[in-house]
């Protein structure tokens, strides 16, 4: 089974997008992560899976991620092409449903959420609900990744995390900015150079 880029296109009210992620793009959402532990890994609009075959040539063997996509072409697709990796389990299901995923597992805390959803097209209270959930999963050294055209989810990043980067792909159609999220800032201690995190108050 084949997928273009018709497929963002003719869905473009819910991928909000007219194409799959750049090498450069996705680089970018993937650097100063740390895959050599073993981690636990949300992926939120796994769309063609250009972005989980980068993680998955990163992560240690142990890692294991829970990825989600609402498109069922997309979500068969993903499936089809990653059958045979055992580290990865694929959801067809909103994001906004990832505590369920993650309650039935026994999963209290994750590493890392990398998310690529069109938050821009989703309503308020589904953006606040989201974010809210994250964060109250986000372990105190995990991050989380998410890329938008604009940056007009910065101000609403900004009051919910401790700590946000931003960076920015030129290359990529449309030009992306990526948010670097984290629920602690870190702080170097007075007693040597060991940066420790620092909890937001909630
Ligand atoms: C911008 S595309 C990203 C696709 C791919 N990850 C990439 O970077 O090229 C957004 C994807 O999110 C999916 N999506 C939209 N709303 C979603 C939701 N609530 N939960 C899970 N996936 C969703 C869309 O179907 C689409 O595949």
């Amino acid at each position: 089974m084949k997928i273009s880029s018709l497929e963002y296109i003719s869905t473009i009210k819910t991928s909000g997008t007219i194409g799959s992620s750049s090498k450069h793009l996705i680089n970018k959402c993937l650097k100063g992560l740390n895959f050599n532990e073993p981690k636990i890994i949300l992926e939120f609009g796994m769309g063609n899976g250009c972005i989980t075959k980068e993680i998955l040539k990163k992560v240690n063997q142990d890692t294991t991620i829970y990825s989600f996509e609402t498109n069922p072409k997309f979500y068969k697709y993903s499936k089809n092409k990653f059958k045979d990796n055992c580290n990865l389990n694929i959801y067809h299901t909103s994001a906004l449903n990832f505590d369920k995923v993650m309650k039935a597992y026994s999963i209290n805390k994750v590493d890392y959420v990398i998310s690529s959803l069109p938050i821009s097209l989703f309503e308020e209270a589904d953006t606040n609900l989201l974010l809210n959930k994250i964060k109250r999963y986000l372990s105190v050294n995990g991050r989380f990744v998410q890329y938008q055209y604009s940056l007009n989810k910065h101000g609403l990043f900004k009051s919910l995390f401790k700590e946000v980067k931003v960076d920015f792909a030129l290359w990529n159609l449309p030009p992306a900015f990526i948010y670097n999220c984290r629920i602690t800032s870190l702080v170097k201690q007075n007693s040597g150079n060991a940066l420790i995190p620092i909890k937001s108050n909630e």
